[in-house]
C-alpha cells in the first residue's frame, strides 16, 4: 500500500465533537443544532458559552448564575496590570494576550484540576478576564487610566466600556455582541486543533489557550482581519482598488479575508456582518472603511468569478469594529476573546475522552548512512 500524506490534514476527522456543524457548500454554520442565523438574532454571547459548555440552552436561573460568575471574574488582577504595563511597549497585543493567560495559569491553584467542573470554571473565568485584560492594555499603552468594569452591562457592552471609557449605545454594544457570537466557535480548525493538541497530553487548560492563541495570531487564521484592515487602508480611495488588486495578484499574494479551507460559498459570518455593517454605517462618522470593503467585494466577486473563493469571516469584521472605535491592532485579540469559548468547550470535550494526538510523518530522507567522525568531512 503507498503511504500518503494528508497535507494539512485536510478532510480528516481528528476527533468526534456536539458543538459545531458546518456545511461548506452550502453555507452552513450551526452550533450544538442552532444555525448561526438564528443566534445572531436571538442570542447574546453569554447565552451562546453557556450552550457551547453545556450543549443545550440555560435556563433564566441558568443564564443569571453564569452573568453572575463573569460578572465576578471581570476585575483586573495586580499581577496582570503590572504584567502589562511592563510589556505594553515591547509586545504586540496577541502576544501580550498569550503571556498574561500563561500568567493567569501560573497563580491560579485549581489550574492542574482537569475535572469538568473546575473546568467550567476556568472557562468562564478565561472569558472574563481575557476581555479585560486587553480593554487595560488598550488603555495603559495609551497612558490611559485602566477603567474597572461595571456589573449592570453585559460581557461584550462592558468590554467596550472597559475599552473605550465610554458606554457603547444600543446598536453598537448588539453589534459587538452579535459579532463575538458569530466568532464564538468554528469546529476543528488551526488554533482548535492546537489547544486540543496541548490538552491531549493533559497539560492544562490556560497552558491549552495559550497555544491556541498563539496559533490564532497567524495571517491565514485569526490574523486574517487586520491584514483586511491593512489592504483596505493601502486602497485609500475606491478609484484604486482595480490596480491595487492586480498588484498584488500578480506578485503572488493573497487578498486577506477571501477564501476559506472549509466553505466554498460566501461565509455564513460575512452575510451577518455586512448585514450589521449596514445598520452600523447609517449613524457611524467613520464608514469609509465599510463603503470601500462593499466595493473590494464587488471587484472581487467580478475577478475571481468561477472560483471558490467568496469573503470570509474576517472581510466585513475588519470594518465593522473599525466603526465601533476598535484599533486594527485588537482585531485579532478580540476574535480570540469570542473564541476563548469555543475553544475551552473543545477542551471540554477533551479532556472528558482524552486521547494523546500523536500522529506520524512519512519519512523521506536517507537510509543507511555511516557515521563519518567530523575530522574525516
Ligand atoms: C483561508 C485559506 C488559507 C484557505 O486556503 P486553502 O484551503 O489552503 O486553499 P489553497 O491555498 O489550496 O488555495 C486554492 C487556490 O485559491 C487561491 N487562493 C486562496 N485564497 C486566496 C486569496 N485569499 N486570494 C487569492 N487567491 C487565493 C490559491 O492561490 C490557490 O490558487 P492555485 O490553485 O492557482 O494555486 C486561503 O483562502 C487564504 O489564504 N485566504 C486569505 C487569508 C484569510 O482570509 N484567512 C482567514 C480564513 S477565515
Amino acid at each position: 500500500m503507498t503511504e500518503t500524506v494528508a497535507r494539512g490534514l485536510e478532510g480528516i476527522n481528528v476527533t468526534a465533537t456536539k458543538l459545531c456543524r458546518i456545511d461548506g457548500l452550502k453555507g452552513e454554520l450551526v452550533y450544538s443544532g442552532y444555525d448561526i442565523y438564528d443566534l445572531a438574532d436571538h442570542s447574546t454571547f453569554e447565552e451562546v458559552s453557556f450552550l457551547l459548555w453545556n450543549q443545550r440552552l440555560p435556563s433564566k436561573a441558568e443564564l443569571a448564575e453564569l452573568n453572575q460568575r463573569l460578572i465576578a471574574e471581570r476585575g483586573l488582577d495586580e499581577i496582570i496590570e503590572r504584567l502589562l504595563r511592563e510589556l505594553h511597549t515591547l509586545v504586540r497585543p496577541m502576544r501580550t494576550l498569550e503571556i498574561a493567560v500563561e500568567v493567569l495559569g501560573a497563580v491560579d491553584r485549581a489550574s492542574s484540576d482537569l475535572t469538568q467542573p473546575q473546568l467550567k470554571l476556568t472557562a468562564a473565568r478565561l472569558t472574563a478576564k481575557m476581555a479585560t485584560a486587553i480593554a487595560a492594555y488598550h488603555r495603559i499603552r495609551q497612558g490611559l487610566p485602566v477603567v474597572a468594569p461595571r456589573d449592570d452591562l453585559g460581557h461584550a457592552a462592558n468590554f467596550l466600556y472597559m475599552l473605550n471609557g465610554r458606554e457603547p449605545n444600543a446598536l453598537e454594544a448588539r453589534t459587538f455582541d452579535v459579532a463575538m457570537i458569530l466568532h464564538a466557535e468554528h469546529e476543528m480548525n488551526a488554533s482548535t486543533f492546537s489547544a486540543i493538541v496541548t490538552a491531549s497530553t493533559l497539560s492544562d487548560m490556560y497552558s491549552a489557550i495559550a497555544s491556541a492563541i498563539g496559533t490564532l495570531k497567524g495571517p491565514l487564521h485569526g490574523g486574517a482581519n487586520e491584514a483586511v484592515y491593512k489592504t483596505v487602508d493601502a486602497i485609500g480611495e475606491e478609484q484604486n482598488i482595480a490596480s491595487h488588486v492586480e498588484a498584488m495578484l500578480a506578485r503572488g499574494e493573497r487578498v486577506m479575508g477571501i477564501g476559506h479551507r472549509v466553505y466554498k460559498t460566501t461565509d455564513p459570518r460575512a452575510i451577518i456582518l455586512e448585514r450589521l455593517g449596514h445598520e452600523v454605517a447609517k449613524q457611524s462618522p467613520d464608514r469609509k472603511y465599510f463603503d470601500l470593503s462593499l466595493k473590494l467585494r464587488d471587484y472581487l466577486a467580478k475577478k475571481l468569478e468561477g472560483k471558490p473563493l467568496y469573503p470570509n469571516v474576517d472581510f466585513f469584521s475588519a470594518s465593522v469594529y473599525k466603526m465601533l472605535g476598535i484599533p486594527s491592532d485588537l482585531y485579532t485579540p478580540i476574535f480570540a476573546l469570542a473564541r476563548i469559548t469555543g475553544w475551552t468547550a473543545h477542551l471540554l470535550e477533551q479532556y472528558a475522552d482524552n486521547r494523546l494526538v500523536r500522529p506520524n510523518a512519512l519519512y523521506e530522507g536517507a537510509d543507511n548512512r555511516s557515521y563519518v567522525g567530523v575530522d574525516q568531512r
